[in-house]
């Protein structure tokens, strides 16, 4: 679907085949991806993010009685439970992304609405741009807005995290959810995920975030991110701190290198990591290239060497972006293991960047490759037409 009229009329034609009737309410959560600040967030410190103009929408309607029923256009896959008790789906494992949403709102007591609505999603699923997040966040704008209460982002941000952390069973961190509710027009964020103060980061003129999505298949993601968020608390522990946002320059002189080996990488990588987020997020702004650069090879060099979360297609996307015209840097993004990579690309060559790494990409691994620019857009919300 071209554009917002387009996906506007597709979505509308299927809400009233599946339901009967024209949507009353129109949702929209953006998905996201992060500059600076791989696996910062649950250690509690810097990331910078940016919330894409790729969104999951909800058209939806209430129903009067306590029934939630779901049409997932991308998978076209139905989905139907009781808001009197929500209970997890076996066969249809993107739906208990909106049921964890339900249930934790109705932990906090409430007023949810039964609705009817057909979800479609221009964030690309399972590719590490936060498409969870966005679903999450769009089903609690539907809940809000049809329940007829008011929460502060933050909040909701805090309560779609724990929807996927208890309901869902993933023990992410604030990232996702955080930048699909409070995402800003043309502006990356700096978030503090211990607080969640957050400053807009302006990006300067004629830099262009270029999504390069490897289309490999993301490996073992989630037991690896299960072990590195275990080895990471683990070394908190070690060196005295309740997260290793707090280990100081002197803490780690001393006493690093009485952590085991692959603790040691691990910890190494996030302390590294959470400087250079503060570093990007002025290296951005000022259009300062070649810390752009310098810092993001640092990233990735870590990411490859310490953090050990990067597979084989992503060592040969890495090689196309930086063989390729335009390139100012780039890095992995998401947890790794396969799915998007981000580069920072001079404006006016943007489309020579992407044919030269379609074409290298190809070369190298047989896969054809996604790429295509993203700016900032605003967080979650109802459709804004024009
Ligand atoms: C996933 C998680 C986030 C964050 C990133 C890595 O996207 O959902 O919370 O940890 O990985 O930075």
């Amino acid at each position: 679907m071209s554009s917002a009229t387009e996906r506007r009329k597709q979505v509308a034609q299927l809400f009233r085949d599946k339901f009967g009737a024209a949507p009353e309410l129109w949702a929209r959560a953006p998905g996201r991806v992060d500059l600076m600040g791989s696996h910062t967030d649950y250690n509690l410190g810097h990331v910078l993010t940016v919330a894409i103009d790729r969104d999951t929408w909800m058209a939806a309607s209430a129903t009067g009685n306590d029934r939630v029923r779901l049409y997932a256009a991308n998978l076209n896959a139905e989905d139907c439970f009781s808001l009197a008790s929500i209970g997890r789906s076996r066969s249809n494992k993107w739906s208990n992304y909106v049921r964890g949403v339900a249930w934790v709102l109705a932990g906090e007591g409430l007023r949810l609405p039964g609705f009817d609505a057909v979800i479609h999603s221009t964030v690309p699923l399972e590719s590490g741009l936060g498409s969870s997040a966005a679903l999450e966040c769009v089903a609690a704008v539907v809940f809000r807005d049809l329940g007829g209460w008011r929460m502060e982002r933050e909040r909701m941000a805090r309560l779609c995290q724990t929807a996927e952390n208890q309901f869902v069973g993933v023990n992410c961190g604030i990232l996702d959810q955080f930048s699909s509710c409070l995402g800003e027009e043309q502006c990356g964020l700096l978030l503090d995920c211990r607080d969640l103060s957050c400053r807009r980061i302006p990006i300067a003129a004629g830099i262009r975030i270029v999504i390069c999505d490897t289309r490999a298949p993301r490996q073992l993601s989630g037991v690896e991110y299960a072990t590195r968020r275990a080895q990471c608390e683990e070394g908190a522990s070690r060196l005295g701190v309740s997260s290793l946002r707090d280990v100081s320059p002197q803490a780690w002189e001393e006493h690093a290198g009485e952590l085991p080996s692959t603790t040691l990488q691990r910890c190494r990588f996030i302390v590294a990591e959470n400087e250079r987020v503060l570093r990007m997020a002025a290296a951005l702004t000022a259009g300062d290239c070649a810390s752009v650069a310098g810092l993001c090879a640092d990233s990735f060099a870590g990411a490859r060497d310490l953090y050990e979360i990067c597979t084989s297609p992503m060592l040969g996307m890495m090689d196309a972006m930086l063989g390729a015209p335009g390139v100012i840097g780039a890095r992995q993004a998401g947890a790794g293991f396969g799915g998007c990579m981000v580069a920072f690309v001079e404006e006016e060559q943007t489309d020579s960047f992407r044919a030269a790494v379609t074409e290298r990409y190809r070369e190298s691994t047989g896969i054809t490759p996604e790429i295509y620019s993203v700016r900032g857009a605003p967080g979650a919300g109802l459709v804004n037409f024009n």
